[in-house]
């Protein structure tokens, strides 16, 4: 026996639930099939456990794709004010951490349970534990997985990315967006430690330190926290640049952002009894201006040592080169880059122009946010722009 719905939704994280409550608001008979046993597993682990539910910043210039004007119709007819309006609805409190991050006082759970909720204010049939076996489309699409087959006329994939694939992720977008023809832009781990190897693996020894550094790959250059860990680089000043860094290109770190372009001459001047061992202490934690210091090779008082040398101490602890030698792949990173190119699909309502009926929303699509809030907000805005066209 086949059941009849006017949408399915595939997955139930973030975008799919808040896809099916609009729609399911709009009096659409809407399910929702979900692989996990329970709903928004990642939201619950997000954050820490407290959801870092938007940025009230978040705006296009936050996000990577092929193309970076899609994101912005999405996200300008739903923004972060009108999430948070929905989560004040909810009586739920929240702060802001740094850089507009806005998280829970509480629990993730809390999102969570208002998105059910939302559901179930609607007409959403939520069904969890089911394997897909197959999806086919001729009139409209049906589904069938081991509890039966469901069909309606409309479809939305919400399946998300492969990253974290311990807690269930899968790549199931990318495969059903190519059965039905649609381009998918390379993915590739985003928002994740990067690996050091050669002469760099020196800075696994000081694994635990943090410094507030700029990191910067392929021109985009992020002020926050580094931190050395055993097996390269992390920090969110690091997952934020590795979303940027392809393989085989180096990363800089301004190590000294506080720092005068020229302040080791500055420093030779007003105090040439110091070494630059002693200033670089005076700026960074101890461990990691020393294994600094022993790499710029600089020992004596700085009164001592040439202008020259000194310039190009400061250069380079500036925009200082690693060459980084991969990521820690898909099982450590927060989010996937690339999916379902936007060119299938219309900024609009996300259907793919080649198959009506058909939609993508969430992570599964080539849009990917910074780390903050950006990627919860995109997954939120365009399951609305969906619910809304369906
Ligand atoms: P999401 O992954 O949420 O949902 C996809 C759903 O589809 C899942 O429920 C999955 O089980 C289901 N599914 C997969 N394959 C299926 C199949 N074959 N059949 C049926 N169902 C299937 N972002 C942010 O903005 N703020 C934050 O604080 C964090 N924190 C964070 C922490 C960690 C550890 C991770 C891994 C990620 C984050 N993120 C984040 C990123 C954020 O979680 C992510 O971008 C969104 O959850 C994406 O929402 P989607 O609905 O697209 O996918």
């Amino acid at each position: 026996m086949v059941t009849r719905y006017d949408t399915i939704i595939l997955g139930a994280g973030a975008a799919g639930l808040m896809c099916a409550a609009r729609a399911g608001q709009r009096a659409l008979r809407v399910l929702v099939l979900e692989r996990a046993e329970a709903p928004g597993k990642k939201i619950l682990i997000s954050g820490g456990g407290r959801c870092n539910f938007t940025n009230i910043g978040a705006g296009p210039g936050n996000y990577l794709s092929a193309n970076p004007h899609f994101a912005k119709s999405a996200l300008a007819r739903y923004t972060p004010r009108d999430f948070l309006e929905l989560v004040e609805r909810y009586g739920i409190a929240w702060h802001e951490k740094t850089l507009g991050q806005l998280f829970c006082d509480g629990s993730a759970k809390q999102i969570v349970a208002m998105l059910l909720e939302e559901c179930a204010g609607g007409e959403v049939e939520l069904r969890c534990g089911e394997e897909i076996a197959s999806v086919e489309h001729d009139d409209g699409f049906t589904v069938t997985t081991q509890n039966g087959a469901f069909t309606a006329p409309k479809l939305v994939i919400a399946t998300g990315g492969p990253s974290i694939p311990k807690m269930g992720a899968t790549a199931f977008a990318y495969d059903l967006g190519r059965q039905f023809g649609l381009k998918v832009v390379e993915p590739r781990p985003a928002l994740v430690p990067l690996t050091l190897g050669g002469e760099e693996v020196l800075f696994r020894d000081i694994s635990g330190v943090s410094a507030p550094v700029v990191a910067t790959a392929n021109g985009a250059g992020f002020a926050e926290a580094a931190l050395f860990t055993h097996r390269g680089l992390s920090g969110p000043a690091i997952l934020q640049a590795s979303s940027y860094w392809r393989s085989g290109e180096p990363l800089f770190v301004d190590f000294v952002p506080e720092r005068g372009p020229e302040w080791l001459l500055d420093a030779k001047h007003n105090h040439p009894r110091t070494g630059v061992r002693t200033l670089l202490r005076e700026a960074l934690p101890a461990r990691l201006a020393d294994i600094l210091a022993d790499r710029l090779g600089l020992d004596g008082d700085l009164g001592n040592l040439p202008d020259k040398a000194l310039r190009s101490a400061c250069e380079r602890l500036r925009r200082w080169e690693f060459r980084p030698n991969g990521t820690e792949g898909f099982a450590k990173a927060e989010v996937t880059a690339g999916g379902i190119s936007t060119a299938e699909l219309s900024s609009k309502t996300m259907e793919a122009k080649k198959i009506p009926g058909l939609f993508a929303i969430g992570e599964a699509v080539d849009v990917t946010g910074w780390l903050g809030g950006y990627n919860f907000q995109w997954a939120w805005a365009s399951g609305v722009a969906a619910g809304e066209a369906l």
